[in-house]
């Protein structure tokens, strides 16, 4: 049995921020941003706008892509690091708007690599008969967890969400199959100082604000993932010339080369929307291939490589066929 991709949907806030927004707010530029970054303007969500309202608009669109209805989802997991609440999980919140029935909802903190992990989850679920219709949903409002007085971290990050219906489907156990094929999962909790918000419930009752050592991130990130890629590319049983479209977290422009060049992936190959997108964390990657979808890059059949690294550390990859 694989887990099948039927639909995808992807949503931004209507509110653009351009690099030049952000100079007034603190010493930078947006000659500065794009060169180190590639990253030109980015979404914010409007006041009053939840991370489950951004959910709930990629997750219609993408079970409209997939011919389905709220009513038949079973199973909602959710990749965020921005929760509407502590808790309820943002998943039930988005159920509820949604109207799905009662079902399996959760939410899964991996930060930048939620999508990846929440992947992996559902396909444990779907392969095992647990779901016969899943939301897989990244959604982020990062705006709010910036310190928008630190030019180190607020020029980096978006707000958007995006959202993939996988579906059951009986394969023949090749990688001609569609589905996921294979992936890897990594963590390294030694390395929390790197990236980390300094707020929580159990610490200081408060929600805290993004704190990062960009350049020791920076450092980690092509070597960690291009390992996590082949990886999952050896659980699957492809190779790296088979790949039609590698779909990398959209961190930094700089960091989607770096691996791809580690990889030997040519630049064609490559999707990104950090210029448009910047970072919005466990919703870049089902943005990006909602956006590359949407403009006709990716076709039904392609090999798609998934790959992501976050806060924890935590880092991955996803190796599916469309
Ligand atoms: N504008 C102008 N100058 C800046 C800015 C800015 N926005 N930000 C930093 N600088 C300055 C620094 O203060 C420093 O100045 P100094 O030399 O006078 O001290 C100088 O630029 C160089 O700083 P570095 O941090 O070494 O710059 P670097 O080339 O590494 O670029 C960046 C910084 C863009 C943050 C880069 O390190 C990066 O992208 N790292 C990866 C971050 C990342 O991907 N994080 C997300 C992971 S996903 C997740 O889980 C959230």
């Amino acid at each position: 049995m694989r887990s099948v991709v039927t639909g995808v949907g992807g949503f931004l806030p209507a509110h653009v921020v351009s690099n030049d927004d952000i100079a007034q707010l603190v010493e930078t530029s947006d000659e500065w941003i794009v060169e180190r970054t590639g990253i030109r303007s980015r979404r914010r969500a409007d006041e009053g706008q939840a991370t489950s309202d951004l959910a709930v608009a990629a997750a219609l669109e993408a079970l409209t892509n997939a011919g389905r209805s709220p009513a038949d989802v079973d199973l909602i997991i959710m990749a965020t690091t921005t929760p509407d609440l502590t808790f309820p999980a943002t998943a039930a919140i988005v159920q509820r708007k949604l109207g799905a029935p009662p079902g399996i909802a959760f939410d899964i903190q991996a930060v930048c690599s939620g999508f990846v992990y929440a992947m992996a989850v559902a396909d444990n679920f779907m392969v095992r008969g647990l779901s016969r219709c899943a939301l897989v949903i990244g959604a982020e409002t990062m705006s709010r967890l910036l310190d928008w007085t630190d030019r180190g971290t607020c020029v980096l990050f978006g707000d958007g969400a995006g959202a993939v219906v996988l579906e059951p489907r009986a394969g023949q156990g090749t990688t001609a199959d569609r589905g996921i094929l294979g992936f890897s999962l990594r963590a390294d909790g030694a390395k929390q100082d790197l990236l980390y918000v300094d707020g929580g419930p159990s610490t200081t009752g408060t929600v805290g604000k993004l704190r990062m050592q960009g350049n020791q991130v920076f450092r980690h990130a092509v070597v960690n993932i291009s390992e996590a890629v082949l990886a999952a590319a050896e659980t699957a049983g492809v190779t790296m010339p088979e790949v039609d479209w590698f779909i990398p977290h959209q961190a930094n422009q700089r960091i989607l080369e770096g691996v791809a060049k580690r990889l030997g992936i040519d630049g064609e190959r490559v999707i990104s929307t950090v210029a448009e997108h910047a970072n919005t964390s466990a919703a870049s990657i089902p943005l990006a291939l909602a956006t590359a979808m949407a403009d006709g890059r990716i076709k039904p059949g392609q090999l798609l490589l998934l790959e992501a690294m976050g806060g924890g550390l935590t880092w991955g990859a996803v190796v599916l066929r469309l």
